[in-house]
Parts: C-alpha cells; structure tokens; sequence
C-alpha cells in the first residue's frame, strides 16, 4: 500500500515536473516579434486598407499577434485624406486610429507634408499664398483631429534629393527652405504630445546622411521642435550597406534624436538602375531576367534574405538604447509595394511572412537572436 502510494505520488511528481519544463520551454520560444523585442524597440507594420478593415482573419491576428506599432500605408497621404480644397475624407483614417487604440498599438501618422501622393489641386499650386494655405489648413486639420491619439507623426517626408541638396518639390519651389520649419511647428501646434519625425530613404547614404543633419540643425537652431529621424530603410539583400546604417545611427543620435528605421524591406530581385546603362522602360519592364522567382524562392535566396536580416536585427540590437521603432513596410511578402515597384507584375520576398502569412527562415533568424541572448 505504503509503495503504492509512493510510487504514485512520484509519478505525480514526475508529470508535473514534466509539463512546467514544458510550459517555461514554449513561453521561451513560442513568442512573437513584439514580445521578443519588448525591451529593445517597438516592432511595426504598414497597413493596408485590408488590415484596417481586417478583411482577412488569418491577417488580423498575425498582426495583432506580432506587431505593437502601425504606420498607414497610403490611407493618411494628401490625395486620399485631403482630395479637394475643402474637403477631407476621415473614414478609414479614423477606423485606423481606432484599430491601434482598441489593440493597444503605437499608433504613426504618414506622411504630412510630402510632395508625392499629394490630390490633383495641390500638384496644380504655383504661388506662395496658395500653397501656405494647403499646408497650414492641412497639418491643422489632420493632426489636429488626431491630436493626442497619435503617438507619432511623419511631419516632412523625402524633402532631399540623392546629394544632400532639397529636393525642388512644390513646396520648395514656392515656399523655399523655410517651408519644413514652418511644418514641423504647425505640427507642434496642432498636437503637442507627438513625436514629430523627419522621414526619408537613402539618408543612411553620406551625401544624402549630410544634407539630412544640415536641416535638421537648423530646424533645432531656430527652436523648432524635432524629435526623432526616419530612416525608411528600403533595401536589397545584394547592395545592404551596414557601415552606412551604423554611421548614421550614430551621427543622427549625437543631435539628440531618436532613429526609427520606419519602412524596411529587402528586395530579392535585381533593381533596373543596377544595371549599367539600362533604360528604366517598358520593354525592359518585360523582360523575364527582372522577374527571376516568378513560381518560387529558391532555398539560397531564402537564406541570403534571413542572413541580411540577421545582420541588421544585430546592428540594431547594438545601438537599441537609440532606436525608437523598427516597421516593416507591410505585412507579408504578398502584400509588398515591391511586387510592383520600380517594375510592375513581379514577384518579391522582402517581408519576414509568405504569401501564405506563414513565417519564414528570416522570421526564425530575427527571433533566434534574442532567445540566444
Ligand atoms: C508606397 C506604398 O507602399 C504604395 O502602396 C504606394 O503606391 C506608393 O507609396 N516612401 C514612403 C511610402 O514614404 O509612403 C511609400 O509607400 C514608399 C516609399
């Protein structure tokens, strides 16, 4: 009797032992990209209107599941918030905003001012008056409708071009360099508890890095609020310059910022200006060479892709202490503006799930190198 009960109190043991080792097992392993990087930086994604909307279930609850920061894909950009002198369109603006604040997300507002994207009647502006009143009605009402449920905002978005100078955008050319002072403080005004960021691509790049930190000093020399830079981060596995990125970090944090790396995707596929003297048109557009994993990645690709991503995830968790966020630009590699930019009808992999919203080797690499912390 007495080893009976021995015997089975044991066994009790032994089970329990069992299913605690088990539990602390898959609470080490089975978490999700915002959980593993809770104490680093905020792990984010771009929206669709579909993910607003949250068409797809197996897409909601990856997002919800991985992800504790959203950036609107288009759905906040001039042309489709502001279509007309008078009119603004909030609809899925404000189902957006609901989305972060019901599933507790960091929530970006992109872009304010902007000289892409804009709606028909602003491209049409010509003279100073006109275009400081879109801009000044503008900021106002948009960040002033979302003041103090927006936790950050794009404030200017791409203002230079690749050498570092400003790029001749409308607002430029009409308002001249004073215009992104006056957008940076009409966005203070209007809310006063974002974060306000300037945000560009190739600024890790030093011509481009330089024009970059000579405007945000004067932004800060004459008082005007700025809290943090984005660097958008649209690479390709086969020219990622890490020395840049780290330089960048660097040099961005000496003038007191914040970096955010706001739009990062790889690009698997061959990009038509790295091609000596390839004309960018219609007829290249076509050609099979550009499209070259049409039906699927091969498996030194997929590899290629979780190395790179491996890289960065260490330069990142290097300087984590000057990193605010890092955001996918999108959800998963069907979803990507890459299968249709720079050349339409392509079929690319940046993202870290497939087209099937499954994660893949770079999703595994990326987690892997906090649970070998
Ligand atoms: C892209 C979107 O992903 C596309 O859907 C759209 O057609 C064009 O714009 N820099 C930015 C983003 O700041 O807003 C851009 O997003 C990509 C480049």
């Amino acid at each position: 009797m007495n080893y009976y009960k021995i015997s089975l109190s044991l066994f009790r043991f032994f089970l329990l032992s069992v299913l605690s080792i088990q539990l602390s097992f898959s609470q080490k392993t089975a978490v999700s990209l915002k959980s593993a990087y809770q104490d680093d930086f905020l792990i984010g994604t771009a929206l669709g209107t579909e993910h607003i909307l949250e068409k797809n279930e197996k897409a909601d609850a990856l997002i919800k599941r991985e992800f504790n920061a959203i950036t609107p894909e288009n759905i906040m950009k001039a042309q489709i918030i502001h279509p007309a002198p008078n009119r603004y369109n909030f609809t899925l603006a404000d189902k957006y905003v609901e989305y972060g604040q019901k599933n507790q997300m960091y929530i970006v507002g992109h872009t304010l001012i902007w000289h892409s994207q804009l709606p028909p009647f602003a491209f049409k502006m010509n003279n100073a008056d006109s275009v400081r009143i879109f801009m000044t009605d503008h900021i106002n009402t948009v960040a002033g409708r979302y003041a103090g449920k927006i936790n950050s905002w794009d404030v200017v978005n791409e203002a230079l071009n690749e050498d570092g100078t400003l790029r001749k955008s409308v607002f430029l050319k009409t308002l001249g360099e004073g215009y992104i002072k006056e957008a940076f403080d009409l966005a203070a005004k209007a809310d006063p508890k974002a974060a306000l960021y300037y945000n560009d691509y190739n600024i890790e790049q030093p011509a481009k890095r330089k024009g970059a930190i000579d405007l945000i000093k004067k932004l800060q020399a004459s008082g005007t609020k700025i809290d943090g830079v984005g660097i958008q981060g649209h690479w390709s596995i086969h020219t990622l310059n890490l020395k840049d990125i780290e330089e960048s970090i660097m040099e961005f944090s000496r003038l007191g910022l914040k970096i955010a790396f706001t739009e990062l995707d790889l690009t698997v596929l061959p990009n038509p200006w790295d091609l000596q003297g390839a004309d960018v048109n219609q007829r290249f557009e076509e050609k099979p060479e550009m499209n070259p994993y049409k039906d699927a990645l091969p498996d030194s690709v997929q590899t290629a892709l979780a190395d790179r991503y491996t890289d960065l995830f260490k330069l990142f968790l290097k300087h984590k202490d000057k990193i605010s966020r890092v955001t996918f630009w999108g959800v998963d590699d069907k979803h990507s503006w890459l299968n249709g930019f720079p050349i339409r009808n392509r079929t690319n992999y940046p993202l870290l799930f497939d087209r099937a919203l499954e994660p893949k080797k770079a999703y595994q690499a990326v987690m892997s190198l906090k649970s070998a912390e």
